[in-house]
C-alpha cells in the first residue's frame, strides 16, 4: 500500500490533495464536507482587503445580527475594528473546532492595511498556516514593477513578524522575474508558494455589449504553466510548492509530483464533480504509483524538475521553433 503523506509549508498532510480557497471553504459544513471526503488539508475563503475595509455602517449591522460571536471575537482580539474580520475569525475558530486536518487562512491584501493585527487574530484563532494572496492587476501607468514586488515583500515581511505559524504565499504567473520575486518572498520568510491563482477575467457579451465577469472554468491543460515554473525552481527552494490551476485527476498529481511539488490545491474539478472526487483522483495517484512501484512520494518527489541548466524546461527560442515546427 502506498504511502501517500506528504508535507507543505512544514505542515503534515495525509495526502497531496490541499483544497483551495474558494466557496468549497467559507463555512464550517463545507470544511467538514471537505474533510470527509478525503482532504488532506483546506485553504479558507479569502477575506478579501475590501472586506476589511468594510464601513461602519455594516459593522453595526453586522455586530447586530452575530451578537454572540462577535462578542466573543471581541473580546478575543479587542484591536480589530472591523465586522468583516470580527465574523471571518469567529467562523474559522469555529471550523478549527469542527475539523481535525490542517486549516489555511487565505488573506487577499493589497495595500498595507491592519494585515498584521487580522493575521495574528487567525493565528489565535487556531488556523495552521496563512496564505497571501497578493494579486491586484495595476492600473497606474506610473508604479513601477519593482516598486510593487517591493510593496509585496514588505507586507509579507510584517505578517511574518506577527505571526509564528507557517505563511505561503499565492504566486500570480505574470511577473517580469518570477525567480527573483519567488526567492525574495522566500528571504523574507515565505514557507510556501502556490503556482499559481487563477484570475478572473472580465469578458465582453456582444450581443447586450455588456460587461460579464465570469469564471472561465480550468482543466487538465491548465497544469501545464505551473508544471514548467514548479520544474524551474522545486530545486532552488527551501519552501515548498503547492500546484494549482487545473489539477483535475491523479496523472495531474503525479506530473506536478514529478515536477518537484510537495501538494496540490484543488477546486475547479471539485466544483464541477462534487467533493466525492477527491477520492477518485487518490485512487487513480495510487494506482500510479503502484504501477511505477513508488512505495512512498519522496522516491520520486523532483525527479523530473530541471536538474542542469540546459534542460528543455527553460525552453529556449530554438525549442520553441523545434516545437512549432513539429521537431522537438
Ligand atoms: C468561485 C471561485 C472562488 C474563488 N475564490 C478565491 C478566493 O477567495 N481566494 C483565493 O485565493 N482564490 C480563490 N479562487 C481561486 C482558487 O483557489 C484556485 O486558485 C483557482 O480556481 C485555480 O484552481 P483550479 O484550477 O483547481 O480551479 C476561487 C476560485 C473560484 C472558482
Amino acid at each position: 500500500m502506498s504511502d501517500l503523506r506528504t508535507s507543505y509549508m512544514g505542515i503534515s498532510l495525509k495526502n497531496p490533495i490541499i483544497v483551495g480557497s474558494s466557496p468549497l471553504s467559507t463555512r464550517v459544513d463545507t470544511v467538514a464536507a471537505m474533510e470527509a471526503a478525503g482532504a488532506s488539508a483546506v485553504v479558507l475563503k479569502s477575506l478579501f482587503e475590501e472586506q476589511v475595509r468594510i464601513d461602519a455602517d455594516a459593522f453595526e449591522q453586522d455586530l447586530a445580527r452575530h451578537n454572540e460571536t462577535s462578542a466573543e471575537a471581541t473580546s478575543m482580539f479587542p484591536h480589530l475594528e472591523h465586522a468583516g474580520t470580527r465574523t471571518h475569525v469567529f467562523w474559522i475558530s469555529e471550523a478549527r473546532k469542527a475539523v481535525h486536518i490542517p486549516l489555511i487562512a487565505s488573506i487577499n491584501c493589497v495595500t498595507k492595511v491592519q494585515w498584521t493585527e487580522y493575521a495574528k487574530a487567525l493565528e489565535g484563532a487556531g488556523v495552521d498556516g496563512i496564505e497571501l494572496n497578493l494579486y491586484s492587476p495595476s492600473r497606474d501607468l506610473d508604479t513601477t514593477a519593482a516598486e510593487i514586488e517591493d510593496r509585496e515583500v514588505s507586507i509579507l515581511d510584517e505578517v511574518r513578524q506577527a505571526v509564528h505559524i507557517p505563511i505561503g504565499v499565492k504566486l500570480h504567473p505574470f511577473y517580469t522575474n518570477l525567480p527573483n520575486v519567488v526567492k525574495r518572498f522566500e528571504e523574507a520568510g515565505a514557507d510556501g508558494f502556490v503556482m499559481f491563482n487563477r484570475m478572473f477575467q472580465p469578458d465582453i457579451d456582444v450581443d447586450q455589449e455588456i460587461k460579464r465577469a465570469r469564471y472561465q472554468e480550468t482543466d487538465s491543460r491548465d497544469t501545464l504553466l505551473p508544471l514548467r515554473w514548479i520544474a524551474l525552481l522545486s530545486h532552488h527552494l527551501r519552501a515548498g510548492i503547492a500546484a494549482s490551476t487545473g489539477i483535475s485527476n491523479g496523472r495531474d498529481m503525479a506530473k506536478v509530483m514529478l515536477a518537484g511539488a510537495r501538494a496540490t490545491q484543488v477546486v475547479g474539478v471539485l466544483l464541477r464533480e462534487k467533493p466525492a472526487h477527491i477520492g477518485r483522483m487518490l485512487a487513480e495517484f495510487t494506482a500510479w504509483m503502484d504501477l511505477h512501484g513508488y512505495k512512498n512520494i519522496e522516491e520520486f518527489r523532483g525527479k523530473l524538475s530541471r536538474v542542469n541548466p540546459n534542460d528543455s524546461w527553460n525552453f529556449t527560442a530554438g525549442q520553441y521553433v523545434e516545437g512549432l515546427l513539429g521537431l522537438g
